[in-house]
């Protein structure tokens, strides 16, 4: 596990956007697992510019993303769909028609989540997956839990994350109780990752994620069992974890 520190969010994100733009520059049909928070949206800015300019092409790139909540549709406004096209999406040339999410809409959870998985399996896996990391060491929506899950599902989220969550809908009531999510084995079978930690309130998470016992009480520690993690994370968020550097 390789931690790149960084001064602050801004730093974060291009490092990261670095790290991104190399795959896609190395390998133009990449398959890129994506993330949705307030973490990664100043990598997406980065590369939005990265692309106007000429110096990166995702016209060949595939994507999927890590979760969407369930009962929300596309066209909600606080739907990951949304999100991702706002953000980053709308302002790429990354082909529709290869831009992947689990459809929030699709009640059917069995069948979405199978859906889901067969459709990353057949783009042949993931090359490189972005992650954030939530207040209480999820990833994607892999809440804390006594064993980590496998591929796509639906989760009930927990009340820190409705919490954490509600900041972007009107009230706590609005945010839906549930989501698919890719699996932690779904994120830990991801050739590469990159996972970006900004913040002195995950100060403490990243202690115990990146330099703790793994457990799948803090899903994020899995990650340290994977040959390919680049934790990218600046100051604040690695302020309680100096000693171990
Ligand atoms: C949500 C997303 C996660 C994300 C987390 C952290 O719960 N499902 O994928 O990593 O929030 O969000 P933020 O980056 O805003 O702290």
């Amino acid at each position: 596990m390789k931690i790149i520190r960084a001064k602050d969010y801004n730093d974060m994100s291009r490092k990261a956007a670095n790290i991104i733009s190399a795959q896609v520059i190395l390998k133009p049909d990449s398959v890129l697992g994506l993330a949705t928070g307030s973490s990664p949206i100043g990598i997406y800015e980065q590369l939005i510019k990265w692309y106007n300019k000429g110096d990166v092409d995702f016209g060949e790139c595939t994507t999927f993303n890590l979760d969407e909540y369930r009962g929300l549709t596309a066209y909600h406004d606080q739907s990951y769909h949304y999100f991702m096209h706002k953000n980053f999406f709308d302002a790429i040339n990354v082909p529709e028609s290869r831009i992947n999410l689990p459809d929030g809409a699709q009640m059917d959870a069995e069948r979405e989540c199978e859906r889901y998985d067969a459709a990353i399996q057949a783009a042949g896996g993931i090359d490189l997956q972005l992650l954030g990391m939530g207040l209480n060491g999820h990833i994607g929506f892999n809440e804390p839990d006594d064993y980590f899950s496998k591929g796509t599902h639906c989760v009930d989220l927990t009340e820190s994350t409705i919490e954490a969550n509600k900041r972007f809908f009107e009230s706590a009531d609005d945010v839906p109780r549930q989501a698919y999510t890719m699996g932690v084995q779904t994120i830990m079978l991801a050739r590469r990752i990159v996972i970006v930690v900004s913040g002195e309130n995950k100060a403490d998470i990243v202690r115990q994620a990146f330099f703790g016992p793994v457990t799948p009480r803090v899903p994020a520690s899995i990650l340290q069992l994977h040959t390919d993690v680049s934790v990218v994370a600046d100051e604040a968020a690695l302020s309680k974890s100096m000693d171990l550097l």
